[in-house]
């Protein structure tokens, strides 16, 4: 029997999510404590996915290359990829990274089956190679992700991040050094709710709603410039104006207005919401490490289901 473990990381959006989808930059950090990850070892079965925290089994060989079950695309996918056929094994995947929490959780698993499967064959799929095949899964959760979750996902890196063009890998230590606190309201959106709302209100009024993606993506750019001069000051104050032009889109609910008010209460530099939002988390700026531990504690009081730093 052999076995191999490969593993993806979650992600958070720091800014610009919604006018991402829209052609717009946004900056996304990869959380390297919460992972997925993917087992495979092999066995006398034919090539079946596991997933023990959700209670899931599939069997490969019940699905074809157009599967909507999202496990069975990404193995199908990276098969094809690496041009092999599936081993007799299993494939178990787990994961700390929280469903539904716009934490890249789907996107983490994705990633990690990718790798597994490559590293079965001795292989090793490069960055782009990984997200290009994320990618294909995230469609069949929303209809149009922008990318930045496959992208940021993959190369385990901070990113800017705008549709069709380039993509701009940001300096490691961004993400590492800035005392981010990310709290989770618990409640479990499926991103396609609030982008497809979004979709609604841009074809009801478009110059309405790019006029919020334009403010959203002057903000993204300040965003940067406050990174790179390690501004926190600055980094607060466009996340506490990114959150008010979410709450103008219709993407906040009360709960994550009600854990940045806390945070916000609490001292923090700035606070908003993250990734499609009407639940899910919400990231406060604290300013310092110490004032990250300060804060943990008042989201909790607050009614944060869990918070991660
Ligand atoms: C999801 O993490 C971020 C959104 O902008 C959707 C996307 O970019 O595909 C809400």
């Amino acid at each position: 029997m052999t076995t191999v473990e490969r593993s993806a990381c979650a992600k958070v959006i720091l800014c610009g999510e919604h006018a991402v989808v829209y052609g717009r930059p946004a900056i996304a950090l990869p959380l390297p404590t919460l992972r997925a990850r993917a087992r495979i070892e092999t066995g006398s079965c034919a090539f079946t996915i596991v997933a023990p925290d959700v209670g899931v089994t599939v069997s490969l060989w019940r699905h074809s290359r157009r599967t909507r079950n999202p496990l069975a695309r990404a193995a199908l996918a990276a098969f094809e990829l690496i041009g092999q056929r599936p081993p007799r094994a299993t494939l178990t995947v787990t994961s700390d990274i929280p469903v539904g929490a716009n934490l890249g959780s789907g996107a983490a698993v994705s990633v990690a089956i990718g790798r597994a499967i490559a590293a079965h064959f001795d292989r090793a799929l490069l960055p782009e190679e990984v997200s290009q095949m994320a990618y294909e899964v995230e469609q069949l959760h929303h209809g149009s992700p922008s990318g930045i979750d496959n992208t940021v996902i993959a190369y385990e890196q901070p990113v800017w991040f705008a549709r069709g063009k380039p993509l701009e890998l940001l300096d490691a230590k961004i993400g590492a050094g800035l005392p981010l606190v990310i709290a989770d309201t618990g409640i479990a959106t499926p991103t396609r709710i609030p982008v497809g709302d979004v979709r609604a209100a841009w074809e009801r009024d478009r110059d309405r709603i790019e006029g919020y993606f334009d403010a959203i993506a002057a903000l993204v750019h300040r965003s940067r410039e406050a990174l790179e001069r390690n501004d926190l000051a600055q980094l607060g104050h466009a996340m506490n104006a990114n959150h008010a032009l979410l709450q103008q889109l219709g993407v906040s609910c009360p709960e994550l207005d009600a854990l940045c008010d806390a945070a916000r209460a609490a001292g923090a530099l700035g606070a908003k919401m993250s990734g499609g939002g009407r639940g899910g988390n919400m990231i406060a700026l604290a300013r310092d490490v110490a004032h990250a531990e300060a804060l943990r504690e008042a989201l909790l009081r607050a009614g944060a289901k869990r918070v991660f730093t």
